[in-house]
C-alpha cells in the first residue's frame, strides 16, 4: 500500500472510529510495525510526575532520556560521575519491560569545558581528547552494558550543507573522531545497537552529507546499526516526499532507520533558518505566541492531518524503521515551549497538557489500523 493510500484510509477511518481509537494504546497500535517511544525527563522516573509515568507505562514500549545521560549531567567533573538519575531511568525502563535507549555520547552541546582543556586552560592534544572520550564511553556504556540496548553514539556532526561541523571534537581530534566514538562504544558493549543521530537530514544537501558519512563509516567496518532521523518537524517542513526519500536513502546503505525525536512545531517561525540546533535561540515577536488559550479546532485538525501523513510514510517504510520516538510525552513539558523563544505555548505532541489524547493521537492510531 502506498503512503498516500494509507493516509487517505487513515483519514477516513479517523472520522468513524474516534471513540474506539482513543481506547487503543500506541504500543498496541504499532505492535506489528515498529517500537513506539517517548523521551522522558527526570520527574517521570523519579515519582514527581505520576501522571506522566502512568501515561508512558501505558502507551510506549521504548524510552529515551531527554537530558540525564548527556555528558554535563552524567560526568560534570573530570573524576565526578553522577549516575543517580540515569540509574533510576534505566530501572524505570526495566521495570516496565521497555527497550531502553541511551542519549548521547558525543555531541557538541552540553559538554563541560574541562573536557577540551588542560589544567592551564589550553586545548588538549588529539591523544588526550581521544583518551577522555574513550574513558567516558567505557564508563557510561560499560555501566549499563546489556541494559541500555541502543546508544546515540554521535549526535549532530553535520552542518546544513552536509560538511562536517567544526566542533571541538572535530577540530582537536580530526574527522575520525566519529569512527573512534563508534569503536569505543562497540568495545564497551558489543551487543548494543549504535546510532548516528541527526536533525534536518530531510534537506537534500545535509542528507547527501549524511549518506556519504555513513557510507564511509560502513566501508571502514564501523558498526553503525541505524541512522536516527530526529524528526523535529514543522507544519510546513519537511515535505513528506523528503521524509520518504531520507528513509529510503539510508535504508539503501544497509542500515536501519529510527525516528528518534519526533514532534511538530505549530507556532510561527521566529527565525528564518529555524532548526533543532539548541544554540540558535531567538526572541519571540508580538505575534509569535498566538495559542495561549488553546489550539483552535482548525489547527488541531491540521496537526492531526500532518501526523497522519508522517505516519503514512513511516508505516510504508516499516521494514526499514525499528523505532519511532516522540521528543517528550505531553505538550506541557515539551522543549518546544521554550525553543527557540522562551515561554511560548506549543502543541507539538499527541497528548495535551492534561495528558489526554489529542485528535493527532487518533489520527496516528487510525493510520496504523489502515495499514494492516
Ligand atoms: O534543569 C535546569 C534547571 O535546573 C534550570 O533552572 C534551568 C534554567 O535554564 O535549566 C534547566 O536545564 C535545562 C534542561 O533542558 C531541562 O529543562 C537546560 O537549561 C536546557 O538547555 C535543556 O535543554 C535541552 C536541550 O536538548 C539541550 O540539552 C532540552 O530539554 C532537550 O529537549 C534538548 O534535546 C535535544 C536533543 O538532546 C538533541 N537533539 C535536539 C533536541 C532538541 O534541542
Amino acid at each position: 500500500m502506498s503512503y498516500k493510500s494509507i493516509v487517505l484510509a487513515a483519514l477516513v477511518a479517523g472520522s468513524v472510529c474516534l471513540p474506539l481509537c482513543a481506547q487503543t494504546t500506541l504500543k498496541e497500535a504499532f505492535h506489528d510495525s515498529f517500537r513506539i517511544g517517548a523521551a522522558i525527563h527526570q520527574a517521570v522516573f523519579t515519582g514527581g510526575d505520576a501522571g506522566g509515568a502512568t501515561l508512558v507505562q501505558a502507551q510506549f514500549d521504548t524510552i529515551s532520556p531527554e537530558n540525564d545521560l548527556k555528558w554535563e549531567r552524567v560526568h560534570p567533573t573530570p573524576q565526578g560521575f553522577n549516575f543517580d538519575p540515569a540509574d533510576r531511568y534505566v530501572e524505570f525502563g526495566e521495570k516496565n519491560h521497555m527497550f531502553i535507549v541511551g542519549h548521547c555520547l558525543v555531541w557538541h552541546n552540553q559538554v563541560p569545558r574541562w573536557v577540551f582543556e588542560d589544567d592551564k586552560g589550553q586545548p588538549v592534544t588529539r591523544e588526550e581528547l581521544l583518551r577522555r572520550m574513550h574513558d567516558h564511553i567505557a564508563a557510561v556504556v560499560g555501566r549499563y552494558r546489556g541494559r541500555i540496548r541502543g546508544w546515540d553514539v554521535v549526535n549532530e556532526a553535520l552542518n546544513e550543507d552536509g560538511t562536517l561541523r567544526r566542533s571541538e571534537w572535530q577540530r582537536i581530534i580530526g574527522d575520525d573522531y566519529i569512527a573512534k566514538a563508534f569503536e569505543y562504544a562497540h568495545e564497551a558493549d558489543p551487543k548494543a545497537e549504535l546510532y548516528y543521530n541527526e536533525y534536518s537530514l530531510e534537506n537534500e544537501a545535509k542528507r547527501k552529507g549524511g549518506v556519504e558519512l555513513i557510507r564511509k563509516l560502513l566501508a571502514q567496518g564501523i558498526p553503525v546499526t541505524a541512522v536516527g532521523l530526529q524528526g523535529h518537524y514543522r507544519m510546513d517542513w519537511p515535505g513528506v516526499e523528503d521524509v520518504d526519500a531520507s528513509i529510503a536513502a539510508f535504508q539503501a546503505l544497509g542500515v536501519k532507520v529510527n525516528i528518534t525525536e519526533l514532534d511538530v512545531d505549530v507556532l510561527p517561525r521566529v527565525r528564518r533558518d529555524q532548526s533543532a540546533d539548541v544554540s540558535a535561540r531567538a526572541e519571540g515577536g508580538a505575534n509569535s505566541n498566538p495559542y495561549t488559550a488553546g489550539l483552535p479546532a482548525p489547527q488541531q485538525q491540521a496537526l492531526a492531518d500532518r501526523y497522519a501523513a508522517l505516519f503514512g510514510v513511516f508505516l510504508k517504510h516499516r521494514d526499514a524503521i525499528t523505532r519511532v520516538t516522540f521528543w517528550g510525552v505531553t505538550d506541557r513539558t515539551s522543549w518546544l515551549n521554550d525553543f527557540p523563544a522562551r515561554g511560548r505555548t506549543n502543541y507539538p505532541l499527541l497528548f495535551d497538557r492534561e495528558g489526554k489524547p489529542k485528535p493527532a493521537f487518533d489520527a496516528v492510531v487510525a493510520a496504523a489500523r489502515a495499514s494492516r
